[in-house]
């Protein structure tokens, strides 16, 4: 019986037919999916990602409660007037430690992947309290109250024990000092010693008082302090080498 025979065999039986397809697709699929559960062999390492600092997770805490992503992407992908318009093109590497990450869907709002110290802080301010003060013609809705509200902060150890859970490199350290290096971030170096969180999350941390209140550690603190390190942890000029150069 030649090859041919056999296949005419499979072709004048549906179900046989159907059966080995589906065989077929499941046993492509495991070759294809299941290596990418392995984050390592798919992400390459780059240069200058970090983890988010506690106060940073809080702020994306709120990013996420607020639902800011239902207006704002955090992708940028690599399209000529994308990269012109936002800055490099995304890494994959740039989402890594983004729990869920937040590369939305939908732009209301333009793409934020790259926000970070574009604006200075009295702008977010300005502009999250009324969007319609910086761009009159703005649909973006008022967030005034997060200056009045206080940051959650006592169970912060517990959140980045989770995310270490799911693989994001939280040292004990980092675990033990969460609340403390939050309220140190938010508080600044003028004031305090920002030693110990330099030494947890690296040189370029930005410890200030975002929102202009010294006396509490608001919402409106966590929320800038996160949005301005989007986008800022590779240094694309230095890092010509990552894979497509920088545009
Ligand atoms: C209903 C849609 C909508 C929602 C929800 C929304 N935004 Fe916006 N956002 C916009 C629009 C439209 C603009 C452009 C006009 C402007 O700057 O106000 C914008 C602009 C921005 C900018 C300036 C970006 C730039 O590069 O100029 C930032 C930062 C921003 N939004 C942050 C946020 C955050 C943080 C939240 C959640 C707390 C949020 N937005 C929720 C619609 C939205």
């Amino acid at each position: 019986m030649s090859l041919l025979d056999k296949h005419e065999k499979l072709e004048r039986n549906s179900l046989l037919l159907l059966g080995c397809t589906i065989l077929v697709i499941l046993i492509g699929g495991l070759v294809e999916i299941v290596p990418l559960f392995r984050m390592e062999t798919v992400i390459e390492s780059v240069e200058g990602m970090r983890p988010y600092t506690p106060l940073e997770l809080v702020g994306q805490n709120i990013y996420m409660r607020e639902n800011c992503s239902v207006c704002h992407s955090q992708q940028i992908r690599p399209l000529r007037d994308e990269v012109v318009r936002y800055g490099h093109y995304s890494l994959a590497a740039e989402s890594m430690y983004d729990h869920p990450f937040q590369w939305g869907s939908k732009r209301t709002g333009p793409d934020l992947a790259r926000v970070g110290g574009k604006y200075s802080d009295e702008w977010h301010i300005r502009h999250l309290i009324e969007p319609r003060d910086m761009i009159p013609e703005s649909v973006m809705p008022s967030y005034g109250f997060l200056m009045k509200r206080g940051a959650t902060l006592h169970d912060l150890k517990y959140h980045l024990r989770a995310l270490r859970t799911v693989g994001v490199p939280y040292t004990d350290d980092m675990i033990e000092n969460a609340t403390r290096d939050a309220r140190i971030q938010a508080t600044g170096e003028d004031r305090v010693d920002t030693s110990g969180l330099i030494e947890r999350y690296g040189e370029k941390v930005n410890a200030r008082d975002f929102d202009g209140q010294p006396n509490m550690v608001s919402e409106m603190d966590a929320l800038i302090a996160y949005l301005q390190v989007l986008g800022t942890f590779i240094d694309f000029d230095a890092a010509k080498d990552v894979e497509g150069g920088a545009q």
